[in-house]
Order: C-alpha cells, then sequence, then structure tokens
C-alpha cells in the first residue's frame, strides 16, 4: 500500500512537470442557415498567460488556422496577474482579424471591466454588452458578465435573445453551467462559453475534468462540443497554464477552431 501511494506520487510530479503544449482543437457545425462557411477562433480564459516571446506561439496558431474572426470568451484579462502578454497578444492580432469580446468573471472584480472594456475598444475590438452583430451571414451575440462578475449577465443575454433575427445566432456567454438559461430563449444555435479550464485534470476517455468554479467536482461541462435538440454548445478548455496553482493535467490549453458549414457541403 505504502508503496502504491509512493508510486502514485511519483506519477503525479512527473506528470505535473510534463509541460501539456498549447493545442489547436477544431469543430465543425452543419446548418442550413447559411450559405457560405465561416470560421471562427475561440480564444477564452487567457488570463494574460505566456504563449513564447510576443506570443508567437498563440499568434502562429492562430494563422495557422487563417479564421474569419475572433472571439473573445472572457477571462481575457485578470484582476490579479500582470496582462501585458494579453495586451501583446491583442495589439498584433487586432490588425489582421476582427474580434468580438465579452466579459468573464475575472474582468469585472475590482470594477476592472470598465478599463479592460476601454482598453480593448481603443485597440479597436468590437466589446458586446448585449448586442447582436450581423458577420459574414451569421449574428454573434454578446453577453458580457455584468455587475458583481458573478453568474449575472444584468439582461444582456435576454436582451440578445429579443433582438436575434431566425438566421445562424452566436451567443457568446463566459459561464456554460447557464447553458439551461441560454437555451431557454429558444434563440442561439451555437454558445460559446469558457470559465470551466477544462476541469485541470483529465482522464482522457474516462473523466473529462476533475473540478471547475461554480460547478464542482466532475463539471457537466468542463470542455469541448454539447450537441442538444437543433443547438449546441462549445466549452473552451482556456489558455491559463502556468500561474494556475494546481497544475492542468492530460488538459491542454487550447485554441478552438469552429468551422460554421452549410448543410450543402456534409457529405460532400
Ligand atoms: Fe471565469
Amino acid at each position: 500500500m505504502k508503496l502504491l501511494l509512493i508510486l502514485l506520487l511519483i506519477i503525479f510530479f512527473i506528470l505535473a512537470a510534463v509541460s501539456f503544449p498549447l493545442k489547436t482543437v477544431s469543430y465543425e457545425i452543419f446548418t442550413d442557415k447559411i450559405t457560405k462557411p465561416v470560421r471562427i477562433a475561440q480564444i477564452s480564459d487567457l488570463h494574460g498567460e505566456y504563449y513564447g516571446r510576443d506570443m508567437k506561439t498563440l499568434l502562429e496558431a492562430v494563422d495557422a488556422s487563417s479564421p474569419d474572426v475572433i472571439v473573445l470568451t472572457g477571462d481575457i484579462f485578470d484582476d490579479v496577474r500582470d496582462n501585458e502578454n494579453t495586451r501583446i497578444f491583442l495589439k498584433a492580432a487586432v490588425s489582421e482579424y476582427p474580434f468580438f469580446y465579452v466579459s468573464g468573471n475575472h474582468e469585472m472584480r475590482k470594477d476592472g471591466w470598465a478599463n479592460f472594456k476601454q482598453e480593448a475598444a481603443d485597440m479597436g475590438i468590437t466589446v458586446l454588452e448585449g448586442e447582436n452583430v450581423g458577420f459574414m451571414g451569421i449574428t454573434i451575440c454578446g453577453a458580457s458578465s455584468t455587475g458583481d462578475g458573478r453568474l449575472t449577465f444584468d439582461g444582456s443575454v435576454e436582451k440578445c435573445a429579443k433582438e436575434a433575427g431566425n438566421g445562424f445566432n452566436v451567443l457568446l456567454a463566459h459561464y456554460p453551467e447557464k447553458i439551461g438559461y441560454y437555451r431557454s430563449f429558444g434563440k442561439f444555435d451555437l454558445v460559446l462559453s469558457g470559465h470551466a479550464h477544462g476541469g485541470q485534470w483529465r482522464v482522457p476517455y474516462l473523466i473529462n475534468g476533475l473540478f471547475s468554479p461554480d460547478q464542482g467536482l466532475f463539471p457537466e461541462y468542463a470542455g469541448g462540443m454539447y450537441e442538444f435538440d437543433d443547438d449546441c454548445m462549445i466549452v473552451s478548455r482556456g489558455l491559463s497554464r502556468t500561474k494556475n496553482v494546481i497544475p492542468r493535467i492530460f488538459n491542454n490549453p487550447e485554441l478552438v477552431i469552429i468551422d460554421i458549414l452549410p448543410e450543402s457541403e456534409e457529405n460532400s
């Protein structure tokens, strides 16, 4: 028994020491609501993380996928950590790609959102707080966190739903555990979320995440694609890595790429 414990501890420290590198994770969604493909890159929960000199690793990963647009689904800036890496990445990428940005809980703390959203807007990033924007035949709906920065939106999801048409609607909203609420409007074809950090530890094919904030142990929505009736949610496992108290194990930080494709292209 003692030997087994020692062995488990050794395995743990080896795994913890292993760097699980940035991974690009791709999804395809077919719909009869569009006629031309749209490729979205989702960046979530960056928390000012370092990705090489001048953020080259992340920038090159984005460039390799040539997205039409980048969406930022919250916790891009952090209330405690240094945000210089976030700034370097955004400033470099904003000249190449259109950006849409909603806040997460960390941007809301200490009244940080007013500054972060202004900073992003000054760079040329579109900040969404309950607004919908038409983009290449789809609609991007952005529900920012508001109030105390926890699981509240101060009506921004309702506003998005009310103004959404019958086309392909993509909702950007930081908290995946609120999926029942988002779906209750019957308006959003795709929800893009983050916040769960992949549940920090994974056991591939067995456990999709050990613990996530606001979901607790064995979170239902730790990361990946969740398909419902005619709609779905993609939860990014996020990009924060080195500064977590608990290391990520089998839980690569990820850049998410979503291809929204006309149904006519399915099986063609
Ligand atoms: Fe978060």
